[in-house]
């Protein structure tokens, strides 16, 4: 089968982008990182993808705060498709995804989010959950739709939320959760033909 072609958007430190391209480099994924692209110009994401030879860019979001605006979305998705992206993964990038990018990869877009889901959708999920007292916690895949981490759910992990936890400590563990579950459902996906939309 062919390599998977993944577009990788991210607004942080890239840790799990740096899990997926870890794994496809030991050869778990039969995948490659075509570019990835973030809308915060010194994000760690970038610079990691430019330490393993991935194209690396910058899109400036623009004058709203929880979105991009609709021409610079457009002009990201111009970026992913001459890199011939086939699946988008968003990785810790935080702005609400519109039509543009929405109406260009329909099914072909997913997300990692540290709860489980429907639980906790959201800003600092690792907070919300602190603050309800659950007993566990998680991160779950799924693919993006126009609402709210709202999309369906494709794989889920479970983390314990231990006695003396603060959200920065229940944050860390889900992320080792995270740096699992994220390169596992990408492997599933790289194995298969991507679901019809
Ligand atoms: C992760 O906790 C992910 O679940 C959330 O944003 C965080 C990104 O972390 N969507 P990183 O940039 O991958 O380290």
């Amino acid at each position: 089968m062919a390599k998977l072609k993944l577009g990788v958007l991210g607004s942080g430190k890239g840790s799990n982008f740096r899990a997926i391209a870890d794994a496809i480099a030991r050869g778990d994924i039969n995948a490659e990182v075509c570019i990835v692209i973030s809308d915060v110009e010194d994000a760690g994401i970038l610079a990691l993808a430019r330490e393993r030879g991935i194209r690396a860019e910058f899109v400036h979001p623009g004058k709203f705060r929880t979105k991009m605006e609709p021409e610079r979305e457009q002009h990201l998705v111009q970026l992913l498709r001459d890199a011939g992206v086939e699946l988008v993964v968003l990785a810790g990038y935080m702005r609400m995804v519109k039509s543009p990018l929405l109406d260009a990869f329909p099914r072909r877009m997913i997300n990692i989010h540290p709860s489980l889901l429907p639980e906790f959708p959201g800003l600092e999920a690792w907070t919300q959950a602190v603050a309800a007292g659950v007993a566990t916690s998680g991160c779950t895949v799924h693919y993006v739709d126009s609402g709210m981490d709202s999309g369906e759910i494709i794989a889920r992990a479970e983390v314990p939320v231990l006695a003396g936890d603060t959200p920065e400590t229940l944050h860390a563990r889900i992320q080792v959760a995270e740096h699992k579950l994220y390169p596992a459902v990408l492997r599933t996906l790289s194995q298969r033909d991507l679901p019809k939309v």
